[in-house]
């Protein structure tokens, strides 16, 4: 079948499955909700891993849909740091010990906006509620424009092991139209720099689908950037979502590429990677043979969060900061996305959280069938089924909605054994939507799956 009616058939509008439930099926809870009983439970099952939602931003990108806003100044960041350093202390009462970390990742916004001292002085908290000892990645995103030394210094210091760093594009045709302009000697600066100070493991997040953005300028981006050797690099199609984002009002929407047009610059930034050496993770995260991504894919533990694609296996992520999310045994928990809401819930002495969504065992099976198609592209439903105490044919259901698919040769169907094909692996997320239970069939407020 022509790819191109493939793309008008599942190009849907589906999750991104960091979660399942997704978060629009998290509920309004009344005070902490429980948080406080997941949060001990979670940390007596083993170390943790920590995430730190930091929303700021010098100047708004267009595009972004990220949860973050303009600081012009240092202001409005340190008050947040001060709530963020009292929900750091709330949160560890709650586990009640000093419980060991695996991972610590700084995300945004921009974490590399914090001035040193406030990185350090919420690290050095961290580090007092948490043992941190046995940290084994230490991340931080960071934006690569007029990246200064202090910020270097201060990455170093604070013992970061690996970055990501957002370069999205490097034609400046469509950087003007996105309100991003970065050259690539600033990016290559700040690769230089950083890995001079030690910090060599490096991220590029690239995206496809923007205004006036053309094959031929995807292909180009990842030519130069593979040259700078970023272990992993994530090639994510931009999610215009302006109904939910205001400011993507500002991208000329006749200047977008349509699904066609988008579908092709993911096949072919996919096969530009794959020339440069880079493995496909997943959906959309590309990684080096020797990288522990790319091992963890190749070992069958690689696992989905809300970071994306992960090695991660700790039994708890706790977010910390305003909308974070945290994924505890018991289920996730989101905090207040206001920072004046956030704020006023931490003064008070309570934990910020906004909306949770406990896991049902009919839950959990589906989230592990999921996990294993966005991971392994592949999922054995006898062994899923038998493992949650289900019948062999419980999901016999999604099963037939896979018939379509599996027809079309995008997922190839063996008894209750399913592979996703390298023709359907760009429709991952339309495949693995057959097995949710919570998505219907008018659902429009996901970007589209392509
Ligand atoms: C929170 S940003 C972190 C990096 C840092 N703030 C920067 O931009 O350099 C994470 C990444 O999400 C991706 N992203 C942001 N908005 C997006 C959107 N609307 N659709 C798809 N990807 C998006 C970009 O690749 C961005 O680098
Ligand atoms: S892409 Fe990064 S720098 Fe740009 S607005 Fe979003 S979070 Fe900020």
């Amino acid at each position: 079948m022509d790819m191109r009616l493939l793309v008008g058939r599942y190009d849907g509008r589906v999750p991104r499955y960091t979660s399942y439930p997704s978060a629009p099926h998290f509920r309004a809870v009344v005070g902490d909700g429980g948080h406080r009983d997941w949060l001990a439970r979670g940390g007596r099952s083993g170390a943790v891993s920590l995430y730190v939602h930091v929303p700021f931003c010098r100047a708004m990108c267009w595009y972004c849909g990220c949860n973050t806003r303009v600081a012009k100044d240092d202001v409005p960041v340190h008050a947040y740091a001060g709530a963020l350093r009292r929900e750091i202390a709330l949160v560890a009462e709650a586990i009640d010990g000093r419980v060991p970390v695996a991972r610590l990742h700084w995300g945004g916004g921009t974490p590399s906006i914090l001035p040193p001292y406030v990185f350090e002085t919420i690290l050095g908290d961290l580090n007092q509620f948490f043992d941190l000892s046995p940290l084994a990645e230490h991340a931080v995103e960071v934006d690569p424009r007029g990246l200064a030394e202090e910020r270097i210094e201060m990455l170093a210091a604070g013992g970061v092991t690996r970055v990501s760093l957002g370069i999205q594009t490097l034609s400046e045709p469509v950087q003007r139209k996105i309100n991003r302009v970065q050259t690539l000697e600033q990016v290559a600066s700040a690769v230089e720099r950083l890995a001079s100070a030690g910090i060599a493991s490096f991220n590029a997040d690239l995206m496809y689908g923007l205004p006036a953005q053309s094959v031929a300028d995807v292909t180009a981006t990842i030519g130069e950037v593979a040259k700078l050797g970023p272990g992993r690099v994530s090639l994510f199609g931009y999610a215009h979502v302006p109904w939910m984002k205001p400011h993507q009002l500002r991208i000329d929407e006749v200047e977008l590429p349509d699904a066609h047009r988008r579908f092709d610059q993911l096949l072919a930034g996919a096969d530009a990677l794959a020339d440069a050496g880079y493995r496909r993770i997943g959906l959309d995260h590309f990684a080096l043979p020797e990288d522990s991504l790319a091992e963890a894919a190749e070992a069958g533990s690689l696992r989905r969060n809300f970071q994306g694609y992960t090695d991660d296996t700790a039994s708890m992520l706790i977010g910390l900061g305003a909308s974070a999310i945290s994924e505890t045994p018991d289920g996730y928990a989101q905090s207040l996305t206001s920072i004046p809401d956030w704020q006023r819930a931490i003064f008070a002495g309570r934990l910020p959280v906004a909306r949770m969504r406990a896991l049902s065992p009919e839950d959990r099976l589906r989230r592990s069938v999921i996990q294993d198609l966005m991971c392994e592209r592949s999922v054995d439903l006898e062994l899923r089924l038998a493992e949650h105490e289900y019948e062999p044919d419980h999901l016999d259901e999604c099963l037939a909605r896979l018939a379509g698919p599996a027809a079309d040769g995008l997922i190839a169907v063996d008894g209750r054994r399913l592979r996703v094909t390298d023709r359907g692996w760009p429709f991952l997320r339309s495949l693995a939507a057959a097995f949710d239970a919570y998505l219907s069939p008018d659902e429009t407020r996901h970007a589209r799956a392509v």
